[in-house]
């Protein structure tokens, strides 16, 4: 499959679709200066991303709705043109929650609907607006997640206007039939943000997900940050890893844009974190070239199955997404 700049949209099952490349934008608070995630999404426009990532938990939306505005203003492209994605927060999830929660994110963006508005993580946490509710010993404080209840809600949410397409994310194969197999759906979930690259290719949730037209967004496509304070780093630097840097080397392009490709030439939308302009550029040049079928297999035998992003610190809540085997 080639795929060219130019069509590098993939139908979502809702008769929207979403641009197979989109930028990341989480970033520790500590990592990032004010304004960089701002830059970063004023080049991407520039360079022909149109599809952005971000939440409210990373505490940086104001500057993504900041960089969206202004290149509206400019006249570089219009809202229609642009897709983004926020995600509703474990503190969220009982259903009253759910329209407050989108609309504080609007109000944020300043803008008056959002492109895909996905469930984060399927464990629900004490609501409120202590965004990290944990108890005087550090424990983190649970509710009970009804996420059937939470999707009606969202679907409320869709109807009125303030979302064109609902998703979810870290959602694995028995928490996906629990929104595809609920008495009287009305929108079914259209994509699912889950970590995926190629150590951890994800083959049976993707086939599943194929399956049921649900379309797999691979965050920390490049294999994050490697930023120990949440990152599974015992498994080596995907970056670093020889066989994709001999691939780049051949087709004149860095390990990162053969990661990229590879996801994108499976069907995958890929959302690459990067507040370097040139890096945000770079990940950009993926259309020119295309991996054989031999290679493709040759980078799917990479996968070691290790998770980097574990959420182990969520390991005993009842909805714990990795504990299934898929
Ligand atoms: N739903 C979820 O639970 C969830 C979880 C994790 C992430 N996400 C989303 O997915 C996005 C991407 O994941 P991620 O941020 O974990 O990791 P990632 O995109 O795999 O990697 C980001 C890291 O790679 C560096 N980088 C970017 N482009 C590069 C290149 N061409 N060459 C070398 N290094 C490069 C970045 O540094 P520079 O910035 O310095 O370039 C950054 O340190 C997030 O930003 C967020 O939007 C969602």
């Amino acid at each position: 499959m080639y795929l060219s700049a130019a069509n590098h949209r993939i139908p979502l099952s809702d008769g929207n679709s979403i641009p197979i490349i989109g930028l990341g934008t989480y970033s520790q608070p500590k990592s990032a200066r004010k304004g960089d995630c701002a830059t970063s999404v004023k080049v991407a426009i520039d360079t022909g991303y149109r599809h952005i990532d971000g939440a409210y938990v990373y505490h940086n939306e104001h500057e993504i709705g900041e960089a969206i505005r202004e290149k509206i203003a400019e006249g570089k492209v219009r809202r229609e043109d642009i897709f983004y994605c926020g995600k509703l927060w474990a503190t969220s999830l009982v259903p009253e929650l759910v329209r407050p929660t989108l609309e504080k994110t609007l109000k944020v963006l300043q803008l008056d609907y959002v492109d895909l508005y996905i469930i984060e993580i399927p464990m629900a946490f004490k609501p409120g607006d202590d965004l990290n509710p944990r108890d005087e010993n550090g424990k983190w404080i649970y509710h009970k997640s009804d996420l059937c209840a939470t999707w009606e809600a969202l679907e409320a949410c869709k109807d009125a206007g303030l979302v064109k397409s609902l998703g979810v994310s870290n959602f694995n194969r028995r928490q996906l039939e629990l929104i595809l197999n609920k008495p009287e759906l009305k929108h079914k979930p259209v994509s699912n943000q889950v970590e995926c690259h190629p150590y951890f290719t994800q083959p049976k949730l993707l086939k599943f997900c194929q399956q049921h037209d649900i379309v797999i967004v691979a965050y920390s496509p490049l294999g994050t940050s490697r930023d120990p304070t949440w990152v599974n780093v015992s498994s080596p630097p995907l970056l670093k890893d020889e066989l994709l840097n001999s691939l780049g080397k051949k087709y004149c392009k860095t390990a990162a844009q053969v990661i990229l490709r590879f996801n994108i030439q499976r069907g995958v939308v890929v959302i690459p974190k990067s507040f370097n302009p040139e890096r945000v550029k770079e990940n950009f040049q993926i259309f020119d070239f295309s991996l054989t079928e031999k290679e493709m297999k040759d980078i799917e035998a990479l996968n070691k199955n290790i998770r980097f992003v574990e959420l182990l610190m969520w390991s005993d809540h009842p909805e714990y997404p990795f504990h299934d085997e898929y």
